[in-house]
């Protein structure tokens, strides 16, 4: 077995993929929260149509897009191994075990919250990402260029009130997510240190209740909009 094989399929190994992937996957939601936030300009969508064009011809971004997805599997699959291994190593559960004595909500959950994050992304990429990439949407007009209107597929989506609890409950889970991961990936790079440990901590607290807060801001202003009209 090469030295490379070895160390990836060692645990430690494989729990410093699930971080490093994910820090990635976080510094990637801080880019899609930043474009996003144009859904709230009153300009009839025209500035989100522009950047969602952007992104979708933009050879950098699309080979960012590639990357991107490799990153999600291999944060996926690293992650339930590690889960499995960790079951097998004790098969036959302690007899006296309090969990919650020692060990927080969202850290004995990571596997739940990851499902659910993972249910919300594949009816989001289905929903947004496959017609703006393989066509389906309606086009409009800006600057006399014309533009594949994805802001109304947003808009419209966000109008159904299923879609709406799906992406607040995805939110949910996405915040405890980040939560337990943002403190572990550190953990596990051994980024400890008496002074910035606790800064990081209340960070990635802080990042928790935001990012997903400012995500779960954009169903909720459309669906509220929708009602009172
Ligand atoms: C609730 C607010 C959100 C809105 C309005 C939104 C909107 C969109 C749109 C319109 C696209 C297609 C963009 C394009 O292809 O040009 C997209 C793609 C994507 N979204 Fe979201 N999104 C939201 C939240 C999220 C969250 C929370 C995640 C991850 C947990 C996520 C992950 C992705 C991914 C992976 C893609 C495909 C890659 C890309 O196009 O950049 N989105 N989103």
């Amino acid at each position: 077995m090469s030295w490379f094989t070895k160390t990836f399929s060692s645990t430690i190994g494989r729990k410093v993929l699930v971080a490093v992937t994910g820090l990635f996957l976080i510094s990637f939601l801080v880019v899609h929260l930043v474009g996003n936030l144009q859904l709230f300009k009153d300009d009839g969508g025209n500035a989100f149509n522009v950047y969602s064009h952007f992104m979708g011809t933009n050879p950098i971004i699309r080979t960012m897009e590639i990357v991107l997805v490799v990153g999600f599997l291999l944060h996926i699959y690293e992650a339930l191994v590690l889960t499995r291994r960790n079951k097998n190593v004790r098969p036959v559960a302690y007899a006296y075990n309090r969990p919650e004595d020692n060990s927080n909500w969202s850290s004995r959950n990571m596997g739940l919250l990851g499902t659910v994050i993972l249910v919300f992304l594949i009816v989001h990429l289905w929903n947004f990402f496959v017609p703006a990439r393989f066509g389906g949407l309606d086009g409009v007009v800006v600057d006399n260029v014309q533009y594949d209107n994805l802001y109304i597929r947003v808009v419209e989506s966000f109008h159904i009130w299923w879609y709406v609890v799906l992406y607040v409950v995805a939110q949910i889970a996405l915040g405890y997510h980040l939560y337990h991961g943002f403190q572990s990936a550190f953990q596990t790079l051994g980024l400890n240190h008496k002074k910035y440990t606790p800064a990081i901590q209340m960070f990635g607290a802080f990042f928790s209740v935001v990012v997903p807060g400012a995500f779960a801001a954009m169903p909720l202003y459309f669906f509220i909009q929708h009602i009172l009209n």
